[in-house]
């Protein structure tokens, strides 16, 4: 609603979520990238969540570890560099950074647990994306058991509404998550056709698509709704501002100081 209850106009809230951590600034997924978000002053941090193969939650956007890590030299002789084939143990044996810069050598593929600590720590939201579910059976159940471990993130409402935020281009397995976890705020990624949105609203929170497919009119629906918009990723004022003033809840980012200057202007 745009007004308060005492009928005041209610001030606009543009969320800054740090897209794969500050990824812009440091190699995506890792505790650096957290850091970095929390050091540029975001909201918020999306991350990417997958399981390895001894069934541990880990942080990592692919579902092969090659572009990210140095699994081919400290590897060489698997024939193939599925996350889901590797144990959580032969994961922490890569180096997630280098591939990102020197500075960064050393820097591991993270757990959930790890990540849910550091953002703890500096104070950041979460913005949990379930990478390639179909990968992964049960993965929804895993992930909640660990957040239920951590009573810290499911505290619902107010301010803390987007403490945690669960989101999934697989929209079964967001329903999965959100039937898991009934009080935490879940988002469907990419774009739900207008005439589904109604249905989808009875128990989903947002709709998040990509940022080169939103319209305003689009926004309207989804808030007529009662439901959010987190579009996905712009790295430049002009994007960012163009979404904002379609009406986005929140943006995502790899430069969430970039994000944040134009959310300022607003
Ligand atoms: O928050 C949405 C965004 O993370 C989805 O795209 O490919 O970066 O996971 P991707
Ligand atoms: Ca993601």
């Amino acid at each position: 609603a745009d007004t308060a209850p005492n009928g005041a106009p209610r001030a606009r809230v543009v969320t800054d979520v740090a897209h794969r951590g500050a990824s812009g600034h440091a190699p995506e997924n890792t505790l650096a990238a957290i850091d970095e978000a929390s050091e540029h002053d975001a909201t918020a941090a999306e991350v990417d969540v997958q399981r390895s193969s001894d069934g541990e939650l880990v942080i990592i956007h692919d579902t092969t570890l090659e572009r990210t890590t140095d699994v081919e030299q400290i590897y060489p002789d698997r024939s193939s560099y599925d996350v889901a084939d590797f144990t959580l143990e032969e994961l922490k044996e890569l180096d997630a950074g280098s591939w990102f810069g020197g500075a960064y050598a050393g820097e591991q593929v993270p757990t959930l647990e790890e990540v849910l600590d550091r953002m703890e720590e500096r104070g950041l939201n979460l913005l949990l994306e379930i990478k390639s579910p179909s990968l992964y059976p049960g993965i929804e159940s895993d992930i909640a058991e660990t957040l239920r471990d951590n009573p810290r993130w499911l505290a619902p409402g107010g301010d803390e509404a987007h403490r945690l935020v669960i989101q999934s281009f697989d929209w079964e397995s967001t329903e999965r998550s959100h039937d898991e976890l009934p009080r935490v705020t879940h988002g469907l990624l990419g774009e739900v056709p207008e005439d589904e949105i109604a249905d989808y609203a009875t128990w989903a929170d947002q709709i998040n698509p990509n940022h080169t497919n939103l319209d305003a009119d689009y926004v309207d629906a989804v808030h007529e709704a009662d439901m959010e918009v987190f579009p996905y990723t712009m790295n430049d004022a002009e994007s960012l501002r163009s979404v904002i003033d379609k009406g986005a809840d929140g943006v995502i980012s790899d430069y969430p100081d970039v994000a944040r200057e134009v959310i300022q202007e607003e």
